[in-house]
């Protein structure tokens, strides 16, 4: 929506435009800064696309957590949707992982699950409120002030599954995917979660996601197989996690809960501090 970019800076209501940070297909964010107060906050800016505006604010209405994105408040104009959020200041897990991937500098196991555990703990809380995110992926988790707090963000595909009902609905990106959704089968919600939670530990340790290939057909069909072997350097447990974590079958993939209490996450590491 960049050729609408300047139309919305101009209905921000009591907010003062101060940057574009990123547009996307479906929305666009803006840094902004409340005129009053002063706070600096991010506004997330949807077009045409309501139901990505509702299912986004029905769950962050229903969350607060420190690892959760905090709403500030939302509102709807004659043609866009408005999310104000809480301004995170740094880049997100994406851009962290690809900046010292180019640096050839690898996390040690304690910071890779320094890093899981924040995720891990909002994603439990969610699951305990019947919200599944179904679009987690390192873009969509955020850095704090201070670059060691994780945040996740991006709810426009979340889905309160408390109806339990099962549902077909596409969402996310391709590799995070899991073999449900690539395969078209009807899932409840939080099953898929935890298979995305998998494929962004196993790529926090080494930096490459455990899915590639030449188009999403190639990439989908390697899902729906599953990862057979794991690179040697994994530790038992993490191997042992990671499996339990892929499953293909859903129905034994192992439950936010459980990957709390397994021996690889309980662990209790000396003091991490990541580099910026
Ligand atoms: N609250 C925020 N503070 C700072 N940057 C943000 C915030 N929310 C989103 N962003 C940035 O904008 C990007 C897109 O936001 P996201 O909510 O993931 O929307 P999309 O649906 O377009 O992926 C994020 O990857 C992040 O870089
Ligand atoms: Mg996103």
């Amino acid at each position: 929506m960049a050729h609408k970019v300047s139309k919305t800076i101009h209905d921000l209501k009591h907010y003062k435009y101060l940057s574009c940070i990123i547009t996307n297909k479906t929305s666009v964010v803006y840094k902004a800064q409340h005129k009053k107060t002063k706070q600096i906050v991010a506004i997330k800016i949807y077009e045409n696309t309501p139901l990505f505006y509702q299912q986004e604010i029905a769950a962050l209405n229903k969350l607060q957590h420190k690892n959760i994105i905090h709403m500030i408040e939302h509102w709807t104009g004659d043609i866009y949707y408005y999310i104000v959020l809480e301004y995170v200041p740094n880049a997100d897990l994406l851009e962290y992982i690809l900046k010292l991937k180019d640096q050839k500098i690898l996390f040690i196991e304690a910071e890779v699950r320094f890093i899981f555990k924040q995720i891990l703990e909002a994603v439990l809380y969610m699951h305990e409120h019947k919200i599944c995110h179904r679009d987690l992926k390192p873009s969509n988790i955020l850095i704090g002030e201070g670059g060691q707090h994780f945040i996740v963000a991006d709810f426009g595909f979340a889905r309160d599954f408390s109806d339990g009902q099962l549902v077909i609905k596409s969402c996310g990106t391709i590799d995070y995917a899991s073999p449900e959704i690539c395969c078209g089968k009807p899932y409840f919600g939080p099953e898929i979660d935890v298979w995305s939670l998998g494929v962004i530990l196993y790529t926090l340790t080494v930096f490459s996601e455990p899915f590639y290939g030449y188009n999403n057909k190639d990439i989908a069909h390697k899902i729906c197989r599953g990862l057979k072997i794991f690179p040697k350097d994994f530790s038992v447990q993490l191997k042992d996690l990671l499996g339990k974590m892929l499953n293909v079958n859903a129905k034994y993939r192992i439950k936010v809960e459980e990957i709390c209490r397994h021996p690889w996450i309980t662990v209790e590491d000396d003091e991490v501090v990541l580099c910026p």
